[in-house]
Order: C-alpha cells, then sequence, then structure tokens
C-alpha cells in the first residue's frame, strides 16, 4: 500500500460502443493469469509465461506502480456493463518528447475474431494523440503473428523498414498523427 502522500493523475478511463478500458485491480488476477499463460495467446510474445496466480498479482502490481508513476498506460478491456477483464491493451516506453510511445494488446481466445481489439485500439490511438498528444505509436512484433500484422494494417500502421538486427524475426510497424 502506498503511503506517501503523492498526488496521482485520475487514472483515463475510456469507453467504446461494446466496451470499457479501465485500470486493473488484484480482483483481475485470475483473468490476468490466463492472458499471461495461456499458450495461444503468448506464442508469439516475447515474455516470460506467468506460471502461477502469485504471477498475476505482481503483475498488476507492477502495472498500477508504473501507472502512478506516469511511466505507463495499461488499460484492462471489459465489455460494457460486465466488470470482467477480457483482454489488455497498452502503451509503454513514452519517448520523453512525447515523440512516440509503443503499443501492445492480447485478447482471451474466445473474444477474438470479433472487431473487439480493434475497436479498443481505435479508442487508444484517439487518446495517445489527442490527449497525450504523442505523435508515433510504434508496435513491434513478431513475424508469424498474422492476427496481429491484420489489425495494425487495418488500422493504417506502416511497415517500418528499419530491421532489428539482434532479432531478425521481429518487425516494426507505425501509425502517425497526421493532424
Ligand atoms: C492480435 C489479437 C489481439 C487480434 O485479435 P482479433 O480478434 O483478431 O482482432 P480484431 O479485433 O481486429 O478482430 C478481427 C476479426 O474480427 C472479425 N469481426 C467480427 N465481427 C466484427 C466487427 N463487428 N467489427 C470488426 N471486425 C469483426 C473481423 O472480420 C476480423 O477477422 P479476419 O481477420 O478473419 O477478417 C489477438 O490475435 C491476440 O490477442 N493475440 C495474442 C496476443 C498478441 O499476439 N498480441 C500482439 C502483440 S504485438
Amino acid at each position: 500500500m502506498d503511503t506517501s502522500n503523492k498526488v496521482y493523475p485520475p487514472f483515463p478511463i475510456l469507453s467504446t460502443k461494446r466496451l470499457t478500458l479501465r485500470r486493473l485491480s488484484i480482483d483481475d488476477a485470475q483473468k490476468v493469469f490466463i492472458l499471461r499463460s495461456d499458450s495461444e495467446i503468448n506464442k508469439y510474445l516475447d515474455r516470460q509465461i506467468s506460471t502461477s496466480f502469485e504471477d498475476a498479482i505482481n503483475f498488476i502490481r507492477q502495472v498500477n506502480e508504473n501507472i502512478d508513476e506516469n511511466n505507463a498506460l495499461y488499460w484492462g478491456i471489459t465489455i460494457l456493463d460486465t466488470n470482467k477483464i477480457i483482454g489488455a491493451v497498452s502503451i509503454f516506453n513514452v519517448s520523453i518528447d512525447n515523440e512516440k510511445c509503443e503499443i501492445g494488446y492480447e485478447l482471451l481466445t474466445n473474444f477474438q475474431n470479433q472487431g473487439i481489439m480493434k475497436e479498443a485500439v481505435e479508442k487508444v490511438i484517439d487518446y495517445t494523440f489527442h490527449t497525450k498528444k504523442i505523435k508515433r505509436i510504434e508496435a513491434f512484433l513478431h513475424i508469424k503473428n498474422q492476427r496481429s500484422i491484420n489489425l495494425l494494417e487495418k488500422l493504417c500502421f506502416k511497415k517500418s523498414t528499419e530491421r532489428n538486427e539482434t532479432n531478425t524475426e521481429i518487425i516494426g510497424y507505425q501509425l502517425t498523427n497526421s493532424n
């Protein structure tokens, strides 16, 4: 528990036609555990798979600390009028000059193929460009992650020509605010 007198900015809850994007709490640990341990969801993600419920709790604590320190934003996705987490979208690695940030996202398998992530990411892009005033959003993904490539291309992200010298299987996409 934070016992300091720090004043944190309010968390930006976002809404779309079908979804609410909100801050995570420890009560979401079970869904977060599935997101971070399911082999299908994690197939192309370069991260340690969660092996215990405790991992999910620690992850939520870490995420909320990063939000409070203004280092990143991490939204849990819920279907409107339910409070259950079905996925997540985050922006992180925000450059000091607000020139760019990275985006990441993931969805429980039984909620995929319904346009839910497109709806959520569109809202986060709008928030990132128009409220956070960040000029460019980047995504880095595995070259075989076709569903993620489809999503980015639908949202008008352009494939980067720069190559990742340390891992040639990772490709980059970017979207620049044209306004
Ligand atoms: C990447 C990921 C989020 C994409 O999820 P998704 O459900 O395919 O994404 P979308 O929200 O764009 O849905 C697209 C599909 O929904 C379909 N769809 C159904 N109803 C729809 C509607 N009302 N509106 C829009 N699309 C709809 C679309 O036709 C599309 O299917 P298609 O690609 O076969 O044409 C998901 O595959 C995932 O969680 N992967 C694991 C984590 C991961 O790899 N994250 C990326 C890290 S870079």
